[in-house]
């Protein structure tokens, strides 16, 4: 139970963790925010239609459903029809399209960034193995630096298999012979967790990682121990 209050809790506070969360949580800000004022026009709107043509004595509703009788072809306006139909579909696109930079932002490792911390991730059933640029491997607990551009490069030693940090935004294939990129940069130090988000066999549940970020300098000295 603890484990999963802990995932949970990971998964609530991961808006300042890393810069990809980041930029994340603000495209899901606004939509939330789009989807609050949207539902409350909407649910006011419902309300108001209910009262003001609620059935009324000597009171005529043309929309007024009377059992037995086939409404008339003209009811409605199709004016307001067509005016909803626009709105919803430049509310649609518009929320696409600003998502766009972001997508692209996450999905794009960035170019020689200083700093840069390139990690090999392989999969296998099932287990996480990190390889790191001085050739020392570890499974299942990796520790990285924090303030620092991390490339996951990953692919599968078998099946395929998918490497995904939830608290970070970031999730990308693993399959054999291929190499995918995904990238970071965390900016609080902590426990996070990687977990395999295909299935990928019996073990899929049990294939996670433990990612342990501490400060740059901390980093160093436990690399350096593992030369
Ligand atoms: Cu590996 Cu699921």
């Amino acid at each position: 139970m603890e484990s999963e209050s802990v995932i949970f809790g990971q998964i609530l506070i991961s808006a300042a963790t890393s810069v990809t969360s980041k930029v994340w949580w603000s495209v899901f800000d606004l939509y939330l925010t789009v989807a609050i004022i949207a539902s409350a026009f909407f649910i006011i709107w419902i309300i108001y239609l209910v009262v003001s043509t609620r059935e009324r004595p000597g009171r005529h509703t043309p929309n007024q459903i009377h059992p037995g009788i086939i409404p008339s072809a003209n009811r409605g306006r199709p004016r307001n029809v067509a005016f909803l139909v626009v709105f919803l579909v430049i509310v649609f696109f518009g929320l696409w399209i600003y998502q766009l930079p972001t997508t692209n932002y996450i999905k794009q490792a960035p170019q020689n960034a200083k700093n840069e911390l390139v990690i090999d991730v392989y999969a296998s059933q099932w287990i996480w193995t990190f390889k790191y640029p001085n050739g020392y491997n570890v499974t299942r607990y990796a520790t990285f630096p924090t303030n620092t551009t991390i490339l996951f490069r990953v692919t599968s030693l078998d099946v395929m298999h998918e490497f995904s940090v939830p608290a970070f935004k970031i999730k990308i294939d693993a399959f054999p012979g291929v190499w995918n990129v995904a990238w970071t940069e965390v900016l609080q130090s902590g426990n996070y967790t990687a977990f395999c988000t295909e299935l990928c066999g019996l073990g899929h549940a049990t294939m996670w990682a433990k990612l342990n970020f501490v400060s740059p300098a901390q980093y160093q000295a436990w690399i350096a121990s593992h030369n």
